[in-house]
């Protein structure tokens, strides 16, 4: 695919750039979004139904098995080339700080080196009552589904993740903002930018003065506001990209 030249000149005169992904990038791995994992056996629930703290008080063993059954699938799925091509993409600035609304890591795993879960991570469990991360040894010794806390007499084990209803880890998203409001370049990839607070970060860039590259194969809110927009999937406009940079070493 053709890459303007002007956004290879500004990712050249970067020095500082973050990243916001969201269930596009890892759609493209073939990780179901949130509402397409709500099929099959699952279809006859409502998010409110498996994603909130009021449905696992009522529900921990059903909230508990559809998580279950997610991470098993997530387990199988492999990072694509378009978070090989994010990887590469870090030589080139001072810093690259990616800002994930997926839960799946499959950014650590092709090999990013400063991730910010904002959703937090499937495949970790914590205390239903502190917070404190559960081992998983202690998930597979211990028979409940889910499994009781080590940390708390009346705790759970639930999946790392944020919820419908609850607040964004604090620090992630002080560090997200500092970095949108400081980057040169911000990329907003395979995100609606429909869900707050996440969605507000390439604005703050664009506000601040920074390029801001959407790569969509839809268009979103943010299309019109982006410096340059192409409407292509992560994976052909990241290698692209990449390809085009790597050229003008
Ligand atoms: N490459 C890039 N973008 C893609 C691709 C692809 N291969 N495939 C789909 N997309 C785009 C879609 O066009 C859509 O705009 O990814 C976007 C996904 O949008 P959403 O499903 O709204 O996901 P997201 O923006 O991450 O939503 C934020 O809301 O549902 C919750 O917790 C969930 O993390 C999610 C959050």
């Amino acid at each position: 695919m053709k890459i303007p030249s002007g956004l290879i000149t500004a990712l050249q005169n970067a020095n500082k750039t973050l990243v916001l992904t969201g269930a596009g990038m890892s759609a493209e791995s073939g990780v179901p979004t949130f509402r397409d994992a709500q099929s099959g056996l699952w279809s006859k629930f409502r998010p409110e139904e498996l994603a909130t703290p009021e449905a696992f008080r009522k529900h921990p063993k059903l909230v508990w098995d559809w998580y279950d059954d997610r991470r098993n699938n997530i387990g199988r799925i492999n990072p694509h080339a378009g978070h090989d091509a994010l990887v590469e993409l870090e030589q080139y600035f001072e810093s690259l700080l990616l800002v994930t609304q997926n839960v799946d890591g499959l950014h650590q795993q092709a090999g990013s080196r400063d991730v910010i879960e904002l959703h937090g991570n499937i495949m970790l469990s914590v205390c239903s009552e502190t917070g404190k991360v559960i081992e998983n040894s202690w998930i597979e010794s211990n028979p409940g589904r889910p499994p009781v806390s080590p940390h708390h007499p009346r705790g759970l084990a639930r999946p790392g993740v944020v919820w419908f209803g609850e607040s964004l880890p604090a620090d992630a998203m002080n560090r997200a903002m500092t970095a949108a409001s400081h980057c040169d370049v911000c990329f907003s990839i395979g995100t609606s930018t429909l869900v707050q607070p996440a969605a507000s970060l390439p604005l703050m860039a664009l506000n601040s003065g920074a390029c801001v590259i959407e790569i969509n194969p839809a268009s979103t809110p943010l299309s019109e506001l982006a410096t340059f927009s192409l409407q292509a999937t992560a994976a052909e406009a990241l290698t692209a990209i990449n390809t085009k940079l790597a050229s003008c070493k």
